[in-house]
């Protein structure tokens, strides 16, 4: 294994191991809102605060996108590490044990590592550039589906931009004519992780931040698919607006968003 990606993968079982110990104590945990349906707890915060002390124990000079603490430059800005601590809170808060720490390692600005892990499950999804993606350290690929017959999409919802709901309801009315069925599980890293494994075979979502997809990028483009804007661009990363499937379904998911986007969403 990558140093880079072993030191990710002991930052997320550390971080995992602060969410469970809370997770059996939720009526302890502090919630907080910091947006429109955007909550924060105690617990994201811990999660972050030990992703972040492994990081600096191995690697001290590197810089850390942190979901909770922002920008922590270090003094080499060529390795930045972007982390969500707890992408799901919303589930968290709820007690649906569904919910996952993404890391992503960026070197000189491209992908280089990445970890996602879902403490309930013990599923460790990671990827190295180049190397592919596994699932517990074995290979995993995205489904190679042509056509949007027979195959499940995840999704997100825009319960934190409510302004797109229209747009996002006539978007999921075109593909949900043509899936066998769609699911909104909460956590958009393990959406991701989840396409990279085959396990659903598309995903999209408008709005999303950097430390949501980062990781989750690496491991479907190593596992053989495609991530783009709702366009086919690369705009993903600014927009936050998302999709991931294999190179033949993207062609056809791309197609059947495409009359629905408007202009808000054509970037
Ligand atoms: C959220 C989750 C959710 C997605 C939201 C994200 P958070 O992350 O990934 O599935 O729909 O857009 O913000 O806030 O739980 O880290
Ligand atoms: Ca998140
Ligand atoms: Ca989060």
């Amino acid at each position: 294994m990558h140093p880079m990606l072993n030191i990710a993968v002991r930052a997320a079982r550390n971080a995992g191991k602060v969410i469970i110990r809370s997770f059996e104590q939720l009526d302890k945990v502090e919630v907080e809102s910091k947006g429109s349906n955007d909550f924060v707890t105690s617990v994201d915060t811990a999660a972050e605060q030990a992703i972040i002390e492994t990081i600096r124990k191995s690697y001290p000079e590197h810089t850390i996108v942190g979901e909770e603490s922002g920008v922590l430059t270090g003094s080499d800005d060529d390795y930045q590490w972007v982390i969500d601590p707890l992408d799901g809170t919303t589930n968290f808060i709820k007690g649906i044990p569904h919910f996952a720490v993404s890391i992503a390692i960026k070197v000189k600005g491209k992908l280089d590592q990445a970890v996602i892990f879902d403490p309930i499950r013990g599923e460790l999804f990671t990827a190295s550039r180049g190397k592919g993606a596994q699932l517990n350290g074995m290979r995993i690929r995205v489904q190679a589906h042509k056509e949007l017959s027979g195959t499940v999409l995840a999704t997100g919802f825009p319960f934190k931009h409510k302004q797109h709901t229209n747009a996002y309801m006539a978007m999921f009315g075109a593909l949900f004519a043509k899936t066998s069925d769609m699911r909104r599980a909460g956590s958009a890293a393990l959406d991701l992780a989840y396409v990279a494994a085959g396990r659903i075979d598309g995903f999209f979502e408008i709005g999303l931040k950097p430390w949501d997809t980062a990781a989750g990028e690496l491991l479907v483009i190593e596992a053989g698919g495609l991530v783009s804007d709702f366009t086919g661009g690369h705009n993903h990363v600014k927009s936050g607006n998302i999709v991931a499937s294999s190179t033949r379904l993207q062609k056809e998911v791309l197609k059947t968003i495409r009359p629905h986007l408007g202009d808000a969403l054509s970037k």
